[in-house]
């Protein structure tokens, strides 16, 4: 969001100035003032006429305030001017030495002519060249719209990302049960709007997970009853072999419903959670998994400690290990420190999952295909259920298949520290 707003903010000030630069730059082109040149004719023609009245009667000149001295004026020459009026006064057939001199900067100019024994007549022109500090003012101009543009910017900019910000905020918050927390619906109109649709969102996105719950545990509920039915009448199957059949389909399907239930029990079950060493618990189901004839082989296991619902996370450790002991055909399990989390990694060498459809196998009653589901029972609900556990204690469950073959099922969860197992 800083990024986004300050981009914001670049772009603003960067346009603004730009702008003003310009237009005042145009401004200053268009008002500027006439080529010295330009001004010089008239200007040598009204000198001249003035020497005229001073060489014919240099007393009233002077009288009537024409300045006639013995001796040109003094003061830096300007070049430019010099050579200008005088080519001017040349060519107006005058030959009378002229010289042009500046006074001081943002004064006017000094033009002495010589008269011949009469002297010299000075008189002033305006200076018609831009002060020196004309840069400096531009300069001071510009500062004050870039700090002006800076103000005006940030403003803009954070006003214009404070809904995203919330947008930002509310997805930062969204539970491992996919909903938002209520936003307060407070602040300017956009804020405001942003917030209701955001409540709005969250309020439906609650309902749809609340209907889906309820009828995933109806169902699975419901299913008990006409099952044992099934049970009863399959008892009464004369035929030794069709009754095994029979009673192994409803055994899955018992197996089925009850994964159900158990998945909308983990989502909607919020237990406290202890501190519990992971090592423990891993050795634990490996050796439960072993007395069931799974293969299952730990290895280097760090002695660890996570904080999590102890029946909720061997719920969900037990799930992948059975995968990779059943679909996998055999579970080597590590568990190391990393980055402050605990890792428990778990492989196999089996099949894997195809790349197309990993993204696929958290998501209920998700099997990966028919071939191996005539071969392994379930319901394609042990990886959901231990993705929403593992999640729900601030942890990953991440899947990714191994070379030439296998699977490596990742979960990771934060490390607890000592002082919280105390207390
Ligand atoms: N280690 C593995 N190797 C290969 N495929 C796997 C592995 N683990 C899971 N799968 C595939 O992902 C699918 C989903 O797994 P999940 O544990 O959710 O369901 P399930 O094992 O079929 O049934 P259950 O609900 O009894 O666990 C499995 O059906 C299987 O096809
Ligand atoms: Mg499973």
């Amino acid at each position: 969001m800083t990024s986004l707003r300050a981009r914001i903010a670049i772009l603003l000030i960067v346009a603004i100035c730009s702008v003003v630069g310009l237009a005042t730059l145009a401004a200053s082109r268009a008002l500027q003032r006439p080529a010295p040149e330009a001004t010089m004719e008239p200007l040598a023609r009204h000198l001249h006429l003035l020497a005229d009245v001073a060489v014919a009667d240099p007393v009233a000149a002077q009288a009537a305030g024409l300045r006639i001295e013995d001796t040109p004026a003094t003061g830096t020459g300007n070049d430019r001017l010099t050579r200008s009026l005088s080519g001017i006064s040349k060519q107006m057939g005058h030959d009378m030495p002229i010289y042009v001199t500046n006074t001081g900067d943002g004064l006017p100019l000094t033009v002495s002519l010589g008269l011949g024994d009469t002297g010299w007549l000075i008189a002033e022109i305006p200076n018609l060249t831009p002060p020196r500090s004309a840069w400096l003012i531009f300069f001071i101009w510009m500062s004050m719209i870039v700090l002006g543009s800076v103000v005006v910017a940030l403003h803009a900019a954070r006003r214009l990302t404070i809904p995203l910000e919330l947008l930002e905020s509310a997805a930062e918050r969204i539970g491992t049960d996919g909903i938002l927390s209520e936003v307060p619906e407070t602040g300017t109109v956009e804020v405001r709007a942003t917030a209701r649709a955001l409540n709005r969102l969250s309020q439906q996105l609650g309902t749809a997970v609340e209907s889906r719950m309820r009828l995933v545990a109806a169902a699975g509920h419901d299913l008990r009853t006409p099952m044992t039915r099934m049970r009863l009448r399959a008892e009464f199957i004369e035929d030794d072999e069709e009754r095994g059949k029979w009673l192994s389909d409803i055994e899955e399907l018992d197996q089925i419903a009850d994964s159900a239930i158990r998945l909308v029990r983990e989502e909607v079950s919020r237990d406290g959670a202890d501190v519990l060493r992971l090592d423990v618990m891993v050795e634990e189901i490996a050796e439960e998994l072993g007395e069931f004839g799974h293969p299952v082989r730990c290895g280097d296991l760090a002695p660890l400690s996570v904080r999590a619902g102890p029946l909720a996370l061997r719920r969900a450790l037990r799930n992948v290990m059975i995968n990779a002991a059943t679909h996998g055909g055999g579970a080597d399990i590590t568990l190391s420190k990393d980055k402050g989390q605990a890792v428990v990694t778990i492989r196999d060498t089996g099949p894997g999952i195809p790349e197309a459809v990993i993204g696929q196998v958290f998501e209920p009653f998700f099997r990966v295909d028919l071939g191996r589901r005539k071969t392994l029972p379930g319901a394609g609900l042990g990886l959901a259920i231990a993705c929403e556990i593992v999640e729900r204690y601030g942890g990953t469950l991440t899947l990714r298949n191994a070379e030439p073959h296998g699977l490596i099922q990742q979960l990771v969860l934060p490390i607890a520290s000592a002082d919280e197992g105390e207390g």
